[in-house]
């Protein structure tokens, strides 16, 4: 699956945690980009040094260079990048909504979890989920993040960030990539008129345009609830202007498109309820766009705003980009080869025009693995070993030794640059010390 990893699916844990011991660590609000060039991100033996602040490392420290380094492009920021255009023509369809895009991406457990409602043992803080700098601190998984701040200043926002995940190698996982998170807050006392209103002037200034063909067959359901606190019609109303907002953006994100079908499929989020998943028809795939959802009032009454009824949504940039511009593999975002960014121009959404692939190196490794192995991890020492180089790391093997009962896995890992001609040497040079990194730090045993 990619990118909007918080649901039913993979995590189910819903509930509410109130975890105010985290509190007391202050964030860098604003990131600017000359100054994190200025200061590198480091790594030093006791500490991380990101953004010009210093934190202190202990035993859940995980982030590594290679993931630090990406904290310094945002590519939400690069005029033309298909990843800011993206961002600029969503933007533009939530006319008077405040949009923030400097947040700094180093932010504390309590805004990334705890404010949101996960609960303790949600499997998304797992350090093999997340990058800590430290037990509190770490690289933000989701724009949700900065819900509860922006709520507090905002009735209508956007936020567009970089976020973090340790994640599988393949053409379409990266373990950093770029969200937008859309909030807007109503009077919970007339909502209902207040959405009746909106509504009906977005549609005449808007007429749904042809070729698109929504579905929507969810329901409320105890699986899927309204929150006690709510008034029915106010939570539908809220659910009605939500989507109606979505549609409209898709619809004109798509405005080339013959033939979209887009679907609403239910879904569960600590942080929002009743929630939901759109859906689009992409080569014959329905692929997951964005997660949404009516805000759980917690947050609301945590934001000082206990009279006003939300909804909120999140949507991975990556995704919508390579459907609409037609790019293959999510690593040319970040190729720093001109023949990618020369391509694009500032606003216009345009077919990518690939340039020539080169050659793949295939190297396997095979290893004992100790109790508690992840396969997240094995691919962190990949990626930092070999960078964006490794273009997919495939588990082929796998046997548990009868007598022994001892697990043995074999990855196959296919390298290949996106830039120039990788040779053989410099491809056995770093498998060779792969191997030596991953028996260091994995404590596994060579076959
Ligand atoms: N933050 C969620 C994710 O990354 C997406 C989301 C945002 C869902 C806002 C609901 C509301 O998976």
């Amino acid at each position: 699956m990619w990118h909007l990893i918080y649901t039913s699916k993979k995590s189910g844990a819903v509930g509410l945690s109130s975890r105010s011991d985290l509190t007391g660590f202050s964030l860098v609000r604003v990131y600017q980009p000359t100054e994190a060039l200025e200061v590198p991100p480091k790594i030093t033996t006791d500490s991380i040094i990101i953004g010009g602040k210093t934190y202190p490392k202990d035993d859940a420290t995980n982030v590594t260079t290679t993931i630090l380094e990406k904290t310094a492009r945002q590519l939400h920021l690069i005029p033309a990048h298909p990843i800011a255009t993206i961002k600029d023509r969503i933007a533009s369809t939530f006319p008077g909504f405040k949009h923030y895009d400097q947040f700094s991406p180093v932010v504390t457990t309590k805004e990334n979890f705890d404010d949101l409602c996960f609960s303790d043992d949600h499997p998304g803080r797992s350090v093999t989920d997340t990058y800590y700098l430290n037990n509190k601190i770490m690289l933000r998984t989701h724009t949700s993040a900065h819900q509860l701040q922006t709520l507090k200043e905002s009735d209508k926002l956007l936020v567009t960030a970089d976020v973090y995940r340790r994640d599988e190698i393949d053409a379409s996982h990266y373990p950093a990539f770029h969200q937008m998170e859309g909030a807007q807050l109503f009077d919970a006392k007339t909502v209902v008129a207040d959405v009746q209103k909106e509504i009906k002037e977005a549609l005449a200034a808007n007429p749904a345009s042809a070729g698109i063909q929504t579905t929507d067959t969810t329901l409320i359901t105890p699986e899927n609830p309204k929150q006690d606190c709510h008034d029915e019609a106010a939570m539908l109303a809220t659910a009605d202007h939500l989507k109606h907002s979505l549609n409209l953006m898709v619809r004109r994100l798509f405005s080339q498109e013959k033939n979209l079908q887009v679907r609403w499929i239910d879904a569960q989020f600590p942080f929002t309820s009743p929630s939901w998943e759109m859906e689009i028809l992409y080569q014959g795939k329905w692929l997951e766009v964005l997660g949404c959802g009516v805000i759980r009032q917690d947050i609301l009454n945590n934001a000082d705003k206990p009279d006003k009824i939300g909804w909120a949504f999140g949507l991975g940039l990556e995704r919508l980009a390579m459907v609409l511009y037609g790019i293959p593999d999510i690593r040319l975002f970040w190729s720093q080869d001109a023949r990618f960014l020369r391509q694009f121009e500032p606003s216009k959404i345009q077919k990518f025009k690939p340039f020539s692939k080169y050659s793949p190196c295939i190297k396997d490794i095979s290893f004992w693995v100790p109790e508690g192995f992840h396969e997240n991890n094995f691919c962190e020492v990949v990626r930092d070993v070999a960078g964006d180089i490794a273009e997919t790391v495939e588990m082929i093997d796998k046997f548990t030794h009868p007598k022994t009962n001892r697990q043995s896995v074999c990855f196959r890992i296919n390298y290949r640059s996106m830039d120039r001609n990788v040779t053989n040497n410099e491809i056995n040079e770093i498998q060779e010390k792969l191997r030596t990194e991953v028996v260091d730090r994995m404590k596994v045993e060579l076959r």
